[in-house]
């Protein structure tokens, strides 16, 4: 397999230029404006899948966004590796944010990437990490190294909560039937020092809505005689944490699996510098529950964050105005054994019962997902942990990861199987955000690493 930085090396340029075509399609899933374009990327994907030797690809319709499928199965009694991941990106908004267009995949060197970084909305979420796979595929179709049979499925709705891929897993069981689910849709603590995500928090998401008055209103007229649903939503939202930012919602932390002191030491190892975490996010302190470390509070416990809060006049100068409405978007990142309907319905009637009298609340849930995590002791985590140390010379860490992928615990309940989350990115690439980036060192290491976890598979499975 030493073939395999050859075969990046003569090849480097096309992994570049594809990824980039890929990239140039704003596959924005939650923008109807942009569903041509999600369209356009599916086709894309199933084009590059059969090119690099994968059979019965197909796009496959949705009541939303298409999912892509395609598969080489080299032999019925041989193990079967499921590949997922996702070619559907966040909206690139507030555009003036970032440098350079978010849809001109441009490369440029940053500290932590002196050989360069992709920047492009999606290149390190999931596209450039997906593709990894169909490039690792290629090489291993080529160079007849392929040690047991792929299945691929990249879907175009993870970034809305991927409410259609769980239908197709329940009406597709035998031709999704596989031994394990490989996803690189996670981080790496640094380039220097590989890890793999042993768990991914869950997600309870809601929009609230506080009504006052029947109309907006002079606010000197009125002001002080009548609640005023901005004021009231802000103390709302400042009493769901307490003074040692434990959030009060009854009953929240109920089913929370509190981790035995070994458990918790072993996870505060991973190597984390917390100055240079502040100094990367400009922050003199940092924030959270009492009596938790950062890696503990990012990975171990729950959290309550409002995303968004909006009301009143926001217009240039100033209108004196008392308004009728207030609204914002809540998220709770959930851990085991949390459950998102649960935590949700929690919140509802607490969030309903500390609004005072004239005010009316309504509370709409949004999408959800639930908590998971993934084995160390399974022949795929050997593999990839295996795989990693071989082409980064070091053995990854276990780690917890903050953000979620909510069908990893959906393969789990509707599929019967278990996941290992091989990233390659960083926390700092900034997913979701202005300037999003992906390491060239980091897509091609990717390559490098998969074909040796199919080896390493395949030969643990015998
Ligand atoms: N790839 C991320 C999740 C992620 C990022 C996990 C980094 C661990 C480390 C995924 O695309 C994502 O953004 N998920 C959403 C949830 C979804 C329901 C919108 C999230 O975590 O907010
Ligand atoms: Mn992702
Ligand atoms: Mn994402």
């Amino acid at each position: 397999m030493s073939d395999i930085k050859q075969y990046i090396e003569l090849n480097k340029q096309r992994f570049l230029d594809e990824l980039f075509a890929l990239l140039r399609i704003p596959s924005i899933s939650a923008d109807s404006a942009f569903a041509g374009d999600v369209a356009k990327a599916a086709d894309f994907v199933a084009e590059s899948m059969r090119a690099a030797g994968a059979d019965k690809v197909e796009v496959c319709k949705t009541p939303g966004h298409p999912i892509v499928y395609g598969e080489k199965i080299i032999d019925p009694n041989l193990p079967t590796v499921l590949v997922y991941g996702h070619y559907d990106v966040q909206p690139a908004v507030p555009l003036e944010l970032w440098d350079t267009p978010p849809f001109e995949p441009t490369i440029k060197k940053t500290t932590l990437h002196p050989e360069g970084a992709i920047y492009a909305r999606g290149s390190a979420d999931d596209k450039g990490q997906f593709y990894m796979h169909v490039k690792a595929f290629e090489f291993m179709m080529k160079n007849n190294a392929l040690p047991c049979n792929i299945k691929m499925m990249i879907e175009g709705e993870e970034e809305v909560g991927s409410n259609n891929l769980a239908d197709f897993c329940v009406a597709n069981k035998e031709r999704l039937k596989a031994d394990v689910v490989l996803i690189s849709d996670t981080s790496i603590i640094a380039n220097d020092c590989p890890s793999i995500d042993t768990g991914l928090r869950g997600l309870s998401y809601v929009e609230v809505e506080i009504t006052g008055p029947n109309r907006d209103l002079h606010s000197g007229v009125y002001g002080g005689a009548v609640a005023n649903p901005i004021n009231v939503l802000a103390k709302m939202i400042a009493s769901m944490h307490d003074e040692n930012n434990v959030i009060t919602i009854p009953g929240f932390y109920d089913k929370v699996a509190d981790l035995s002191a070994a458990e918790r030491e072993d996870l505060n190892k991973a190597p984390f510098d917390l100055s240079a975490y502040k100094v990367d996010l400009d922050v003199s302190d940092v924030w959270g529950e009492k009596g938790y470390t950062v890696l503990e509070r990012t990975g171990i416990r729950p959290t309550l964050d409002v995303n968004g809060i909006w009301g009143g006049y926001i217009g240039e100068g100033a209108k004196t105005v008392l308004p009728s409405k207030a609204f914002a978007k809540i998220s709770m990142r959930l851990v085991p054994h949390q459950v998102s309907d649960e935590i949700t319905e929690l919140f509802k009637k607490h969030f309903e019962s500390i609004a005072p009298a004239g005010i009316k609340v309504e509370v709409r849930p949004h999408h959800g997902g639930e908590p998971v995590v993934t084995p160390t002791d399974s022949v795929a985590y050997r593999a990839a942990s295996k795989a990693m140390e071989t082409t980064f010379g070091k053995t990854p860490v276990p780690t917890r990861g903050g953000g979620s992928i909510p069908i990893v615990a959906m393969f789990e309940k509707e599929l019967g199987l278990k996941s290992v989350l091989m990233g390659f990115g960083l926390d700092s690439d900034g997913l979701h955000s202005p300037n999003e980036h992906y390491g060239i060192v980091n897509y091609l290491k990717g390559i490098e690493t998969i074909p040796y976890f199919f080896k390493y598979y395949a030969e643990g499975s015998k």
